[in-house]
């Protein structure tokens, strides 16, 4: 079809490391006209795209939207999960412009714990048991109930670090304390979900979602504690491995049919046309993979990983997701691996230390193999790359083997240099595809 030809014009919201790493795979798109990225002080981004001369403010939709018209954007690319869950994507859909991503209703299923939680037990869906509560003394009391320290969450939004896995019971106590009353995670704590922890290994399930098809990405595992063994405090994911945690068709089948469909078909029943990226967070325990969060966007770096080895046009995909064509496309995985680090600013997750001079990205970059992807830096007066946020940068490194993967994304990143870089040094270390080497 000619129709289907025609160049068209991206624009990409957003601005950390996943989205450079959409903007990389975009770029590769024969078919991408202009594209336009609404965080230009990532240089990773500045480098690929134009800046968008409007505020991305949904309480001012008429400028956004008159950018869009007047730039012609055809396809918007929503990355993070606060646009989303304040309904862009419901302002930006129009007439000959199409939007990948969730509308608020559809994100409200990551920007709302609790909320899912109901959903899925309505839905029968396998989950951590929970309860949620607005009261702090009634959620205390719910805890000295438990025989074992109970997973502690903020319901809201918290960027990947609501969530508090205590070791005793004074420390789930401590949690709700933390969440509810001091509100270290601000509003997002005005409910918490108390649930029994889970024990298993974790998978990221990621599915594009065109309203009528479902197609599952390989699944990842993502390392959410800041330290070595999982260790520290959670984070936004420190690192992944892609394929990981679920390797086996049989085990995706499962989570597709038992996970995701009935979520999907629940969404539907409260009227909800879901288009973008549904991502299961599960925990694959003796009985089974069981739900512990969904996130309704592409996850941060699991987003990276995958990049490195999706084999089709993002462009095309992506449009073919937000315009209900997704069976009409073909998706290819590159072999065999990729391996995701994540460095990071001394003092992350709480209170990361910025602008300090990063040396090495130049020489990361060229090792063949490797992706770097700018995360949380911008460019100081003198235009020197400088620390601007919590995870810093991403390595991303492909290759015929995990082990491959791995050594080559070490390799780069260990030439990456700043005072008070962080970074986990067993990124995909107990893969079992590595088991014995
Ligand atoms: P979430 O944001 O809900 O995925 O939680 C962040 C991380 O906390 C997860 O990736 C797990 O490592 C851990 N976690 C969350 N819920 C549980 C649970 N019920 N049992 C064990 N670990 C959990
Ligand atoms: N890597 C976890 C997330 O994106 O939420």
């Amino acid at each position: 079809m000619t129709q289907n030809r025609e160049s068209v014009n991206v624009m990409l919201v957003g601005g950390g490391g996943r989205e450079h790493a959409l903007a990389w795979k975009l770029r590769q798109s024969p078919r991408l006209g202009n594209l336009f990225v609404t965080n230009p002080e990532n240089p990773g981004l500045a480098a690929l795209g134009r800046p968008v001369d409007a505020p991305i403010d949904i309480r001012a939709p008429f400028q956004i939207q008159r950018f869009c018209d007047k730039n012609r954007i055809g396809l918007v690319v929503i990355g993070p999960e606060e646009p989303l869950a304040a309904g862009l994507a419901d302002v930006l859909a129009a007439p000959g412009r199409a939007v990948f991503g969730p509308t608020a209703a559809g994100a409200r299923l990551e920007a709302d714990k609790a909320w899912a939680k109901q959903l899925m037990r309505a839905a029968s869906v396998p989950m951590a048991d929970g309860r949620t509560f607005t009261d702090p003394a009634a959620a205390k009391m719910y805890i000295e109930t438990r025989e074992d320290p109970p997973v502690v969450k903020a319901s809201g939004l918290a960027k990947g670090k609501g969530v508090i896995v205590p070791q005793t019971m004074a420390e789930a106590l401590d949690a709700i304390d933390r969440i509810m009353i001091k509100r270290e995670f601000g509003d997002a704590g005005r409910s918490v979900v108390v649930e029994e922890r889970l024990e298993g290994h974790e998978a990221s399930v990621l599915a594009l979602v065109d309203g009528r098809t479902i197609y599952v990405l390989e699944a990842c595992q993502d390392h959410k504690r800041l330290g070595d063994n999982d260790t520290g405090p959670n984070t936004g994911g420190m690192g992944v491995y892609c394929p990981g945690g679920i390797t086996d068709d049989a085990t995706i089948a499962q989570v597709q049919a038992e996970v995701l469909v009935p979520t999907l078909d629940a969404l539907r029943c409260d009227g909800v046309d879901f288009r973008g990226v549904l991502y299961a967070g599960l925990m694959i325990t003796p009985g089974g993979p069981k739900v512990l969060e969904f996130n309704t966007r592409f996850g941060d770096p699991e987003c990276q990983a995958l990049m490195a080895r999706f084999d089709a046009d993002l462009l095309e995909v992506l449009l073919a997701t937000a315009t209900r064509r997704l069976d009409e496309v073909e998706i290819n995985w590159k072999p065999a691996a990729s391996c995701c680090v994540v460095i990071a600013s001394e003092g992350y997750p709480v209170n990361p230390r910025t602008g300090v001079p990063i040396e090495g990205i130049d020489a990361a970059a060229a090792v063949p193999g490797v992706q770097v992807f700018h995360a949380g830096t911008k460019r100081d007066a003198t235009g020197a790359i400088v620390t601007a946020g919590g995870r810093v940068l991403n390595v991303v490194g492909a290759g015929d083997s995990l082990a491959e993967a791995r050594a080559l994304a070490y390799r780069a990143a260990d030439l990456i240099r700043f005072t008070g870089k962080v970074m986990r040094r067993d990124i995909g270390a107990r893969a079992p595809a590595l088991a014995g080497q």
